[in-house]
């Protein structure tokens, strides 16, 4: 594995892999390894001939009042677990690589990056849509991976590759878990002994919403009613949303049907847990009489 820090050079590197023919599949992360990270480079591996990963705590993306400082760095162990996958590169840029003095261009995905985390976290997405245009353009990949946790990345960054027109197809990896349930996330670090008890009643909920659906129930009021007398009664967890939206429109649904995405967001003491199912419901058909 070769650990690249220069554009410049990590550029040289990839135009000879593309001239052999070769293709590149690519894992952006802020690093501090966890089986979800993982998970989308084994996916890359299997998928594309070269597997790049990259590490970049992006400053964009965090809001005054959030973990930026603090957010955990070891290039130490992540270098180590991700040469144990066989990554082919990772990527390691520092501040003045990706953000030089006078940096002017963001990206803002309209609309869908305000709504649900978006509403509480302004700027976030426009912050991850702008570095990863711009890792995308540095990696040129042929496949981008992005992990099924964080939904709403999901939803905006393949709108902006949709609407920028970037060459690439992204492929979604499911959400990796701990045994009782719990998302796997590098904030879980954070969870007092007490609040890592608690947590898994986000998934228990997001189960029994899944189960409720699937037997005909279809309302979106009830199914946000019943997650959210379920994390009140079962856990300290501060709500600070619960919606039930079309996956990648992520508008709003009263009734639920098509592909519904439901996303929650939950505080457990200062940590900011989300989570979230996808559903699929096929339209019922109408049967003639
Ligand atoms: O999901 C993350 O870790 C980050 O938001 C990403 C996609 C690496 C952009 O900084």
């Amino acid at each position: 594995m070769r650990i690249i820090t220069s554009i410049t050079q990590l550029r040289k590197v990839l135009n000879q892999v593309r001239r052999k023919g070769k293709t590149i599949g690519f894992v952006p992360t802020m690093g501090y390894f966890h089986e979800g990270h993982l998970s989308l480079m084994r996916q890359a591996k299997r998928d594309t001939d070269l597997c790049v990963v990259s590490i970049y705590v992006n400053p964009a993306q965090f809001g005054p009042q959030e973990d930026f400082k603090k957010y955990p760095r070891d290039l130490k162990r992540d270098s180590s677990m991700a040469r144990k996958e066989n990554v082919d590169i990772l990527f390691v840029p520092s501040d003045n690589v990706i953000y030089s003095e006078g940096y002017l261009t963001y990206i803002d995905v309209e609309k869908i990056s305000q709504w649900l985390c978006g509403r509480f976290r302004p700027g976030h997405f426009k912050g991850v849509a702008t570095i990863v245009a711009k890792l995308l353009n540095i990696v040129w990949p042929d496949v981008l991976y992005l992990g099924q946790k964080d939904a709403q990345q999901v939803a905006v960054l393949k709108a902006m590759v949709r609407d920028l027109n970037f060459p690439l197809k992204v492929k979604v990896v499911a959400t990796k878990r701990e045994a009782d349930g719990l998302a796997m996330s590098s904030r879980n670090k954070y969870l007092l002994s007490d609040h890592r008890r608690q947590a898994p009643v986000l998934y228990r909920a997001l189960q029994q919403a899944r189960r409720m659906v699937k037997s005909g129930e279809h309302s979106s009021a009830k199914i946000k009613a019943m997650i959210q007398s379920m994390i009140k009664h079962q856990s300290s967890g501060k709500i600070q949303y619960v919606a039930c939206v079309h996956t990648d429109t992520l508008q709003e649904l009263k009734t639920l049907e098509g592909k519904i995405l439901i996303a929650l967001a939950v505080f457990f003491g200062k940590t900011r847990l989300i989570d979230n199912v996808v559903i699929r419901l096929h339209a019922r058909k109408q049967h003639k009489s």
